[in-house]
């Protein structure tokens, strides 16, 4: 480094060293001597080194091609340091200027605020299923005295209840994301199941809406390891956007596909869930796994979303060692595709 850098690094707020591959310091600036001192040394090199099996951190940051990592988050002692690569320094070792940043205090707050976010998430299921269950049993009365004009407000109103659950259980699963507690129980599960289970709980909707929805898959497909329930809401989840997004008359058709490798044993399975629909633009369709983010097509049926499904969709698929894919032409419709992988079963 030449020593007009040196210079201007030493008087820098923020923590910096340049750091080779083996963990050794090359350099290290003032500020970076005052937070660590000497246990820099000893960590870094530690954190260099592989622990339990996997790489340690420090490797990501000497990546090429694309895949090297910029920014990072470490313990350190107790300490969370967001660590930054500032850039690569050319000289006898290959090595890389870091800031590191504590933000233990924000991480903690970060915390806090999501764990406060899923008690009270949490805590507004209690009284709403309250409000489904006495609903569904007035308007499960046989016979009821009930005059029609309550009964399309009673509909409405277990419609939005409805509506309002999925949104709470939205919401719990995003909080769950954000601090790092979604995790997934496995159990064998059947993806004939889950597909029959998601289709079915949307007829009664497609029907409504005049949508032909249906559902092909071929009868022996081998059962995954995962979890039933999120796979469900999953698929539901994507079955629900194609129905906001495709007009009357309109179909959406689920299906399944076991791909085998040379040996014929299943090595994944393919859902896929097709719509004959608005489509999406394809100058949007990177955002759409996005938090919060939606496109500009406007929903067809109402209820404008959080935007929050599909981001939740694919934390789900990629729990499960999947991937989930989009294939889209405006104005022809729109096709997701998801790909789970079958474990082989210990020889
Ligand atoms: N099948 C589809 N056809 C057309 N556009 C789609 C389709 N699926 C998703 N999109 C677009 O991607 C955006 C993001 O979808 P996502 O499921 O994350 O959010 P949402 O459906 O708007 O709200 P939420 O699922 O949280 O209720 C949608 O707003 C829509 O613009
Ligand atoms: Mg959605």
């Amino acid at each position: 480094m030449s020593s007009f850098a040196i210079a201007l690094l030493d008087r820098l707020p923020a923590p910096v060293a340049v750091v080779t591959e083996t963990g050794s310091i090359e350099y290290r600036n003032n500020a970076f001597e005052e937070s660590f001192g000497g246990n820099a040394a000893t960590w870094l090199n530690q954190a260099a080194r592989a622990v339990a099996g996997e790489r340690g951190w420090l490797q990501g940051f000497f990546l090429t091609g694309g895949d090297e990592q910029t920014t990072m988050d470490t313990d350190i002692s107790g300490r969370v340091y967001r660590i930054d690569k500032i850039m690569n320094v050319d000289g006898e070792a290959r090595s890389v200027a870091l800031r590191f940043e504590d933000v233990t205090a924000q991480r903690e707050a970060e915390q806090a605020k999501s764990d406060f976010t899923s008690m009270i998430v949490h805590d507004l299921r209690g009284p709403l299923s309250g409000i489904q269950g006495t609903l569904e049993f007035v308007l499960s009365q046989e016979g009821s005295k009930i005059d029609s004009m309550y009964l399309d407000l009673l509909t409405e109103a277990q419609r939005e209840s409805e509506r309002m659950m999925n949104l709470i259980n939205e919401l719990l699963d995003f909080s769950k994301i954000e601090s790092g507690n979604f995790v997934i129980d496995p159990e064998p599960v059947r993806v004939e199941g889950i597909l029959k289970r998601a289709v079915r709980s949307l007829q009664s909707v497609a029907q409504r809406d005049d949508i032909f929805l249906l559902s092909a898959h071929p009868r022996d497909i081998p059962q995954i390891s995962g979890s039933l329930e999120k796979l469900t809401q999953a698929i539901i989840n994507l079955i629900s956007n194609s129905l906001k997004f495709t007009p009357k008359k309109g179909l959406i058709s689920v299906g399944a596909q076991v791909v085998r490798d040379s040996d014929q044993h299943p090595e994944t399975i393919v859902v896929t869930i097709t719509d004959s629909g608005m489509g999406i633009k394809s100058g949007e369709i990177e955002q759409i796994w996005e938090k919060y983010k939606q496109t500009k097509n406007k929903s067809l049926r109402g209820g404008g979303g959080t935007g929050l499904g599909l981001y939740i969709v694919r934390q789900i698929v990629q729990a499960h060692g999947g991937r989930i894919s989009v294939a889209s032409v405006e104005g022809v419709g729109t096709s997701m595709v998801v790909t789970l992988p079958v474990k082989r079963a210990a020889a």
